[in-house]
């Protein structure tokens, strides 16, 4: 199940009338060391999350190996962590990277956010598909579900999204008219809360005031509680250090949270619960802390990452971006907008694939070798051994400059045309190319797809709606209604 080998570069740019003959690669050690045990990994992890930050921690260590290849600690580690191992293999460009998405080569058990799991505690002590290997048979039960659930919410899934955005947006102009720039972060997660229960469960949230109105603030604790050794969340440091990465903090934190939602799905997620019983062979418990997950963890979290981001390059921007943007949604957008319609759109698709290559919401992938093999970047080939964790930096390797010309530049047409429909195959912001295909045999994201169409439909009802929008990551600033 190899994915073809990524082709070279010039090959994206002028097409060859014939393949250029195979080319041996240079084999080369790995550079880089893991250091001292204990001063290593603590020296690595303190400029992981404060020295250095991510971006630079990777860049300057591929500048110093000369190498988009090297060996490396990552946090979390010492001295809480003593049974997390923080060896690993970084890979930062596109050809080394796709390694990852070979299940010959590397296994995904259990490292989801790398050589740290968080406690089964925080999924009801269900291990859930997220960390299971294909090899596992209950990834095929787990992501077959994924998929159903994703297949049953498909048809009332562009309408939800826009009646609940139209909600979502009422409030935003009322917030303007008081404050000269209201935060959109809590009101779009609870747009994303209501409309994402609404189709991944079959859940009305107005059947439960209380999460109706905190659902999104409980999942954004369990999150936060779980995944806090691994991530910077920019509080004074030391303080950062000690108290946030230096132990994993317990369930019971957030498990009343946990469990109201758990209630909620339960009640009201009963028809889904029941096929992943009947038609997919899973425990009820099991239906339920993966319906969750994939609620609450994969679409939710993702979600508020990614959009955003999506926001801030569509609303900061000052090249004319917009009005293309609203020449093509009015020009295509028919007389009701759905996905059919955000697929002829190709700037609206475009600018959201620019901002998932430069802002990849889950910017950080592993998996763990299944056996020794010889991995190849852009310039050299190296020998890795069975056993050994790789560690994929994507913001690094979305910008690798054999595939992407100005790779750093926020270029919106960048995936349109011939030329950029090729790009897609190495957009891999869903741990797997724009162009693969998910399925059991991998473990690219189930909700690929959907994810790009959700988003290319709240822009283009956006300039349905309105002439213009200003504003950032965070905040909107002008919003000017359509004439
Ligand atoms: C912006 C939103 C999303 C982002 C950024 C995202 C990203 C990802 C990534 C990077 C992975 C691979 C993790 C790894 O193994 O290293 C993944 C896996 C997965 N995602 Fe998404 N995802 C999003 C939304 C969704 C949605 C809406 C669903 C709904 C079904 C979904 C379902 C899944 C599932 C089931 C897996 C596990 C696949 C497997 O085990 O084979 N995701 N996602």
């Amino acid at each position: 199940m190899s994915l073809p080998p990524v082709p070279p570069p010039s090959s994206l740019v002028t097409p060859l009338a014939s393949p250029p003959p195979a080319v041996e690669l240079p084999l080369r050690q790995i550079p880089g060391s893991y250091g001292w045990p204990l001063l290593g990994p603590l020296s690595d992890r303190l400029d992981y999350f404060w020295f250095q930050k991510p971006d630079s921690f990777f860049k300057t260590r591929m500048e110093k190996y000369k190498s988009s290849v090297f060996r490396t600690n990552l946090p979390p580690s010492f001295p809480f962590f003593a049974n997390v191992n923080p060896n690993m293999i970084a890979v930062l460009d596109c050809k080394s990277f796709s390694h990852l998405f070979d299940m010959d080569l590397v296994e995904k058990k259990d490292v989801l956010v790398g050589e740290f799991m968080p406690s089964l505690a925080f999924t009801g002590n269900v291990r859930v598909g997220v960390y299971h290997d294909v090899t596992e048979p209950h990834h095929s039960k787990v992501k077959s579900f994924s998929m159903d659930i994703l297949k049953q919410g498909a048809g009332i899934w562009a309408p939800e999204v826009i009646s609940n955005l139209d909600i979502m947006l009422d409030n935003m102009e009322a917030k303007l008219s008081e404050s000269a720039s209201p935060s959109y972060i809590f009101p779009l997660q609870q747009f994303l809360f209501t409309f994402l229960c609404k189709v991944l469960a079959g859940a009305d949230t107005s059947h439960d005031p209380k999460i109706a109105e905190s659902g999104f603030a409980m999942l954004n604790r369990w999150l936060a509680v779980q995944l806090l050794p691994t991530v910077s969340i920019g509080i004074l440091q030391p303080l950062e250090e000690i108290f946030l990465h230096s132990f994993a903090y317990p369930f019971f934190l957030v498990s009343g949270d946990y469990n109201n939602i758990y209630n909620f799905v339960k009640q009201q997620g009963k028809e889904v619960i029941k096929r992943g019983v009947t038609e997919f062979g899973l425990s009820e418990e099991e239906a339920i802390h993966n319906l969750l997950f994939v609620l609450g963890f994969n679409a939710f979290g993702g979600f508020s990452v990614f959009l955003p981001s999506l926001i801030n390059a569509i609303a900061s921007d000052s090249t004319g971006l917009q009005e293309k943007l609203k020449k093509e949604v009015r020009e295509k957008g028919g007389s009701t907008l759905g996905f059919s319609s955000v697929k002829e759109m190709d700037l609206v698709q475009s600018v959201v694939y620019e901002t998932l290559r430069l802002n990849p919401p889950v910017p950080l992938q592993y998996a763990r070798a299944r056996k020794d093999f010889r991995l190849s970047s852009n310039d050299s080939a190296f020998q890795v051994k069975k056993g050994e964790l790789l560690c994929g930096y994507q913001k690094l390797v979305m910008r690798d400059p054999a595939v992407f010309d100005e790779p750093d530049s926020f270029k919106p047409d960048r995936f349109t045309s011939e030329k950029g429909a090729q790009l897609l195959n190495y957009l891999y912001w869903s741990n797997g190319p724009q162009t693969g295909t998910p399925s059991v045999s991998n473990k690219q994201c189930a909700g690929k797809d959907i994810v790009t169409l959700t988003a290319s439909l709240i822009v283009a009802h956006l300039f349905r709606r309105y002439d213009s929008i200003k504003g950032d990551a965070s905040s909107i600033t002008a919003l000017q209604k359509a004439k």
